[in-house]
């Protein structure tokens, strides 16, 4: 078997599709679009014997990277395809210096990580809810938000994350949300369309006062004219497990969130991640 590992390039987004498809992953053509843009070095395709076998994925916040992605084809698997994809994104991280890597496991995936020296840290939820009609309480973000809202972010969560949320903005720039009081950015949330289930996230926050959360996730809901909605949040947000639960959402399933290097605590304001495997 000649197994090599590619560069996955906007070329293979159809391939990307196929895998997500199977899996049932709730991913759109433009999801994997924007993930090749904002990680072209990060993005891996294996190939077995000239026939595209499986993905994975990286992308650096800074001092944290998410690894995502991760899927072999089921006429390749159990052959070390996947583990030649983790290894590509793990290099990834190392040659950068990136010095915690973080993923969510599938249950039953664990120890094919746990290899790979990653250790468990704790549930990772995904949230379903029945979209609503209704009037948002919180302000529609404006272009001229964007700023604060970026510095927001990074002061929240202590990553670099605004590449990846001025790609999410540009393409739903129609559905995100600012919570501001005297001109000082309290929370920001985002919804995003999907498909099946409209992704909610990030949801950013004052993790002081969780009624900001709570307003931003409530428009959130009210402009979803009925569709269904999801939502990701780590199982150390217990503020954030209880206002979505009080708004209707209803715990799903978990994976398994695990890190490797340096321990890495995620942000008490960040309410709603902006997707399981980017964060
Ligand atoms: C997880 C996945 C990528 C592994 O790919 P792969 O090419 O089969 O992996 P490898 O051949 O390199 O390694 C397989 C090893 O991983 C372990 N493993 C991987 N996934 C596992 C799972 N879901 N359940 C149990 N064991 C698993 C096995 O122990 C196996 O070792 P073994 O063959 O010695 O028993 C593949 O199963 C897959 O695409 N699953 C569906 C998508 C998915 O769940 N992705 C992971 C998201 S976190």
């Amino acid at each position: 078997m000649a197994l090599e590992i590619r560069l996955f390039t906007l070329a293979d987004v159809p391939f990307g599709m196929l895998l997500t498809d199977a899996e049932e992953w709730f991913r759109v053509p433009a999801d994997w679009a924007r993930l090749v843009r904002l990680e072209p070095e990060g993005a891996f395709k294996a190939v077995v014997d000239g026939i595209p076998a499986g993905t994975a994925a990286i992308l650096s916040f800074g001092r944290l990277a998410w690894i995502h992605s991760l899927i072999v084809h089921r006429d390749f698997r159990r052959r070390g395809v996947g583990e030649a994809l983790l290894r590509a994104c793990l290099d990834f991280a190392d040659r950068r210096g990136i010095p915690c890597v973080k993923l969510d496991s599938v249950a039953g995936a664990e120890p094919f990580y746990a290899r790979h020296g990653f250790a468990e840290e704790y549930p990772s939820w995904r949230l379903l809810a029945d979209g609503q009609t209704g009037t948002p309480k919180a302000a529609r973000m404006r272009r001229d938000d964007y700023p604060d809202v970026l510095a927001f972010d990074r002061a929240m969560t202590g990553l670099d994350r605004g590449r990846a949320l001025r790609a999410l903005l540009a393409d739903s720039p129609d559905r995100a949300f600012v919570d501001r009081e005297g001109g000082r950015v309290r929370g920001y949330a985002l919804l995003r369309c999907g498909e099946r289930r409209d992704p909610v996230g990030p949801c950013v926050a004052d993790p002081d006062d969780p009624g900001v959360a709570a307003d931003l996730l409530r428009s959130a809901l009210a402009v979803s004219e009925g569709r269904k909605l999801r939502m990701c949040v780590g199982g150390y947000q217990e503020a954030s497990l209880r206002i979505a639960e009080e708004l209707g959402f209803a715990r799903a399933d978990h994976s398994k969130r695990m890190y490797r290097g340096e321990p890495f605590a995620e942000s008490r304001a960040c309410y709603a991640m902006i997707s399981a495997e980017k964060g």
